[in-house]
């Protein structure tokens, strides 16, 4: 009896490795003051986009949660990405960084660890980040489009100019502003085939209304 509940323990634990596969990545990066307006936030907003995260997808549209090698912050090859990381990927919420990449690794990162340890998993997010061709701002303003916090942007102009520039379909995703109920602008996500570093197109709808604000601190 033993023997064959061990066995189905076995297999349901195969099943749930089987389920962890993942088919792209999600690169989100998020504009601080739209994070920074529904969630009071201890690290003054900046007009950067910073990384919110590195999400491990399934072209079902799920973003998989998994669970593998906990966080470990005391790895030396990891301790010398922080200074960059502490640039792209601060916690704007508490300003706790180390906590926020635990966060997300133990959350999202160990569902594509057959591909990428801690290491190269926050290594492959900041060569995303700091790749001068997906500098997101830049590209945007390189097509005039700035956050002013008045004008209305429309969804279409502003993917299209991003999509010029790199090739593939980004996703936009919007929240609500609570003081103003607009809609506006709150991450960027560019998407990437397994190996972290092939764009693709985003394969999931569009998370924004036609037109929104993009805001300036
Ligand atoms: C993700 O896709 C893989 C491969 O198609 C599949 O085996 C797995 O069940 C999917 N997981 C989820 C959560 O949709
Ligand atoms: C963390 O990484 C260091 C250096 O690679 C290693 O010595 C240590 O055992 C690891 N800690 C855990 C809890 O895995």
């Amino acid at each position: 009896m033993a023997r064959i509940h061990l066995f189905v323990l076995f297999l349901s634990s195969l099943i749930l490795f089987v389920n962890a596969q993942f088919e792209y990545f999600q690169m989100v990066q998020q504009w601080p003051l739209a994070t920074c307006t529904g969630t009071p936030c201890l690290n003054p907003p900046s007009n950067k986009f910073t990384i919110h995260g590195l999400w491990p997808s399934n072209f079902s549209n799920a973003i998989l949660v998994c669970k593998g090698s906990t966080f470990n912050s005391t790895n030396t090859a990891f301790l010398a990405l922080e200074p960059l990381l502490n640039q792209y990927w601060p916690d704007l919420i508490s300003k706790n960084n180390r906590g926020f990449w635990r966060y997300e690794w133990n959350k999202h990162g160990t569902c594509s660890e057959s591909v990428f340890n801690q290491v190269q998993y926050f290594q492959t997010t900041l060569n995303i980040r700091t790749n001068p061709n997906y500098d997101l701002l830049a590209i945007l303003k390189t097509a005039r489009l700035i956050p002013t916090g008045s004008i209305s942007h429309r969804y279409h102009v502003i993917e299209g100019a991003i999509r010029a520039a790199i090739g593939k379909k980004p996703g936009l995703r919007c929240n609500i502003n609570k003081k103003t109920r607009n809609s506006q602008l709150h991450e960027i996500v560019l998407c990437f085939d397994k190996n972290g570093v092939t764009l693709i197109d985003c394969p999931f709808p569009r998370k924004c209304p036609t037109q929104f604000k993009w805001l300036l601190s």
